[in-house]
């Protein structure tokens, strides 16, 4: 089947009004990502050759996401949404190239799976000109229904236009298809649009097909990978079945999820095996773990680079940019944004670290914050290896401390440190015996007085 050219032709120009957005509906995300990208990825997974996007509703925002997630499609405005098959023709252009395979997708159904339109094509390549990818779901009402006869495939019925005795029926239509490239075109130009709805239904080629004597078949997929999303509650319902997929595989290639139903992924998480992921962890975008790292609980991690044998958290905040090398900790209430934290270093509690480096085996004390941002531009602070901050320290950027540097606790530091110096920025402690009590018997007797004015 490799050797089949395929072009995968997804139709998102509906407006999706449930979903109540200014944004297109395929635009909503499920794990980061949006879904008609999940889309392009299942596509590209069953070995896609070209890639078609037609577009209507909110053409220009759609034109420039696909730029993002699909460089390389051809995009296609359908200007009248005037059915399925309508919006399949609007890709007449690269449909009429002479594809082996044509794969008809909605960009409303994200979590397609590429078995599951690798095994419709397989179809085609056993020689049928047209196969269905149905579904058996709950409540089928909505759905267009398969009629089949003698084990083929007959017709698909649209709800509205069904028979009773068709609404029976249980094994619907998932709305994906793969036709075979020849037929495609003459096919859907036999559509016509007598039906309830006035529309041109994609559905019709089933019959058309037929009665041309040319094979039909379907294919069944699962439930989940056959959802279409309307509304908010149901690319909730999405992204909680993407999760829990991805939950899964994690823990089948060696992560350790300890309650899995509290970590959420991102669409490109990487996470190496024995790693540990304690509860409640939120992946964002950009995220690469490697192997016997431990992520503790209530952590917030997008854009980094964690090596192996790292310790983060519990309550880190790493932001992108945040590469941390092999045994590195950043622990509680710790925020690290656009630095490097080496080998060994500890950034253990309570500080920011932002456009910097910390040297190997460096040990940043409580409170130490990178003062990088004058409220124009950013500034760099690189601390040498083996160097110790003391707590609650603030480094003026730009700044480098030395190798083995040590830095006073509760110093402002200005000025670059030389290696293995000894740093204070701040005022020196004076002690004055018996003062405290005599303080303390002026501040009593002072408001005694006041107290008695006041009666
Ligand atoms: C469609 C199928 C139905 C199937 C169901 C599965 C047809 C005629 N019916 O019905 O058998 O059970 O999906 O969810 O195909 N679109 C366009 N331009 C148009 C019309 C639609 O781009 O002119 C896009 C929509 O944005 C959407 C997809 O095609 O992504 C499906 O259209 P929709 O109107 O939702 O079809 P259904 O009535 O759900
Ligand atoms: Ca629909």
């Amino acid at each position: 089947m490799s050797q089949r050219s395929c072009l995968s032709v997804i139709l998102a120009a509906g407006e999706g009004t449930r979903m109540k957005s200014a944004m297109p509906k395929v635009l909503h995300a499920i794990a980061g990502l949006p879904m008609v990208a999940h889309v392009v990825k299942a596509a590209e997974a069953a070995g896609e050759t070209g890639l078609a996007l037609v577009i209507g509703h909110g053409a220009d925002e759609m034109k420039k996401a696909a730029q993002k997630f699909a460089p390389k499609a051809e995009t296609f405005v359908q200007d009248k949404r005037l059915g399925t098959a309508h919006a399949v023709l609007a890709a007449r252009e690269a449909i009429s190239k002479g594809y082996d395979d044509i794969l008809v997708m909605f960009g409303d159904t994200p979590l397609i799976d590429a078995g599951a339109l690798a095994a419709a094509r397989q179809k085609l390549a056993e020689g049928a000109a047209v196969a269905v990818i149905g579904f058996r779901p709950p409540n089928p009402t909505g759905y267009g229904r398969l009629v089949e006869k003698g084990g083929r495939l007959v017709a698909i019925r649209e709800e509205k236009d069904c028979s009773e005795e068709e609404k029976k029926i249980g094994f619907c239509n998932a709305g994906m298809m793969a036709v075979a490239g020849k037929h495609a075109l003459r096919l859907l130009d036999k559509v016509g649009n007598s039906n309830a709805k006035g529309e041109f239904y994609l559905t019709d080629i089933v019959e058309i097909a037929g009665a041309e004597g040319l094979d039909v078949v379907a294919t069944e997929a699962s439930f989940e990978s056959a959802l279409g999303i309307n509304n908010r509650a149901e690319l909730a319902e999405a992204e909680g079945i993407w999760q829990g997929r991805r939950r899964r595989e994690a823990m089948l290639s060696g992560v350790t999820l300890i309650a899995p139903e509290t970590v959420y992924f991102s669409h490109d998480t990487e996470i190496g095996a024995d790693t540990i992921v304690e509860p409640n962890v939120w992946f964002g975008p950009g995220v690469k773990i490697a192997s016997g790292a431990r992520i503790h609980a209530f952590s917030h991690i997008e854009g980094a680079t964690i090596a192996s044998n790292c310790d983060v958290g519990p309550f880190a905040r790493l932001r992108p940019g945040a590469d941390l090398k092999q045994k590195a900790k950043v622990g509680n209430f710790c925020e690290v944004k656009q630095a490097t934290i080496e080998e060994g270093a500890k950034v253990n509690h309570l500080t920011y670290i932002g456009d910097a480096r910390v040297g190997a085996g460096a040990n940043l004390g409580a409170g130490t914050i990178t003062c990088n941002y004058d409220g124009y531009s950013k500034f760099f602070t690189d601390i040498g290896e083996g160097a110790f901050v003391g707590s609650n320290s603030s480094l003026v950027a730009p700044l480098t401390i030395g190798k083995g540097g040590y830095i006073a606790s509760g110093s402002v530091i200005t000025e670059s440190v030389p290696d293995d110096a000894l740093a204070f920025g701040r005022a020196r402690q004076k002690t004055l015996p018996g003062k405290g009590r005599e303080l303390r018997e002026r501040f009593a007797s002072a408001a005694a007085a006041k107290k008695r004015v006041a009666e």
